[in-house]
């Protein structure tokens, strides 16, 4: 077992350097090297960072029979280039999320991760948070009763990408944190969006997942609104939770809320609703950065040789759902089903 991993960090715009504080704060792992093509970037972390060699060619860190772990936050267009070479080099791998742009991306990525025997992950941060992890017990333990539906929105004023829609650039979370949450895949996908600045990539959309017993979710992402939401309300037969990432405490929120199914009714006229209310709970969240948590069990997979819970097949899962939003997209909102 190696004392400190040495790690090569490719990207260094503006989420590499989160990435790179923390493998540099853990005690086994070592940023020993960066890559970026923006010299000033480069300057940037070096300067935070005097022991990192930088360079402009990612080659250099995927020869370097030093470095053991690569982290990959460019472009998604790229991750798959920089990911294939890193595994077939015989590192392990984190991938920012999305971990491809497409699902034969995404398999042949979990096909060189598992012929050259190392790690895969792909960086779906959240399910390292507090306030998911709390999410999934609270839902586990029946506490919100059968799940009916989940609505989440990720919306704000930009930012604008070029080579992906606001669909893959916003709701690999939403999409990473619904699939933890209700632990199934849906059985299809349709979605809705529209492009009004730049008439190639959609900036507003919603993706509607179907779930087997009438489930239903929607994600709605936007790159046009005024106002900062990062919310989910998660609507069960017996309590509803809405959960306000932007609330620096108390994310969570718990409604003692639910409508009670009637047993018998005559007429739909006559159909009784009861509308229950009760206490609002707040409850208790664990700390910590969700990245050092996620850098954490990477490292803790290697050494165990366990599995990762956002391996390269988690990876694959949310392609899949995006890869099938824009083919609905595509299709004026076509439900698109999906095998599962
Ligand atoms: N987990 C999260 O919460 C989270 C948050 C933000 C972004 N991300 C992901 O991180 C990745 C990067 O996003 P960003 O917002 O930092 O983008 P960014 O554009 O700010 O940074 C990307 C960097 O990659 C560099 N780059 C591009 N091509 C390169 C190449 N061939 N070799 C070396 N460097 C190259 C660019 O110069 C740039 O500095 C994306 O996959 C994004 O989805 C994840």
């Amino acid at each position: 077992m190696k004392v400190v991993y040495e790690v090569g960090v490719i990207g260094c715009g503006y989420w590499g350097p989160n990435l790179i504080r923390n493998f540099m704060q853990m005690k086994k792992t070592n940023v020993a090297k960066i890559a970026d093509l923006d010299p000033k970037r480069l300057e940037h972390i070096k300067e935070l960072y005097p022991s990192i060699s930088p360079t402009n060619d990612y080659r250099g860190i995927i020869e370097d029979p030093n470095i053991d772990i690569i982290a990959i936050a460019t472009p998604v267009k790229t991750h798959f280039k920089f990911a294939a070479e890193a595994l077939a080099a015989g590192k392990h791998v984190f991938v920012e999320k999305p971990i491809a742009a497409s699902t034969a991306e995404a398999k042949e990525l979990i096909e060189l991760a598992g012929k050259h025997r190392v790690k895969l992950m792909v960086g779906h941060t959240f399910l390292y948070t507090g306030a998911v992890r709390k999410m999934k017990e609270i839902i586990d333990s029946g506490e919100l009763g059968e799940i009916y539906y989940i609505n989440s929105q990720r919306l704000n004023l930009g930012l604008f990408q070029q080579d992906i829609n606001v669909i893959w650039d916003l709701a690999p979370h939403d999409l990473s944190i619904i699939l933890y949450l209700l632990g199934k895949s849906p059985v299809a996908v349709s979605a809705a969006g529209t492009a009004h600045i730049n008439p190639r990539v959609e900036d507003v959309a919603t993706v509607t997942l179907y779930f087997e017993k009438d489930i239903i979710a929607f994600v709605q992402s936007s790159w046009l609104d005024p106002d900062k939401i990062r919310r989910m309300t998660v609507v069960g037969s017996k309590k509803m939770m809405v959960y306000d990432d932007l609330q620096p405490s108390e994310k969570i929120r718990i409604y003692n809320k639910f409508v009670e199914k009637p047993t018998y009714y005559d007429t739909f006229a006559e159909f009784p609703y009861a509308y229950k209310y009760g206490d609002i709970v707040i409850p208790m969240l664990a700390g910590g950065e969700p990245i050092r948590l996620e850098l954490e069990h990477l490292v803790e997979s290697i050494e165990k040789d366990k599995e990762l819970l956002t391996d390269g097949q988690n990876g694959l899962q949310v392609v899949r759902l995006l890869e099938a939003a824009n083919e609905s997209l595509e299709n004026e909102g076509r439900k698109v089903p999906l095998d599962n």
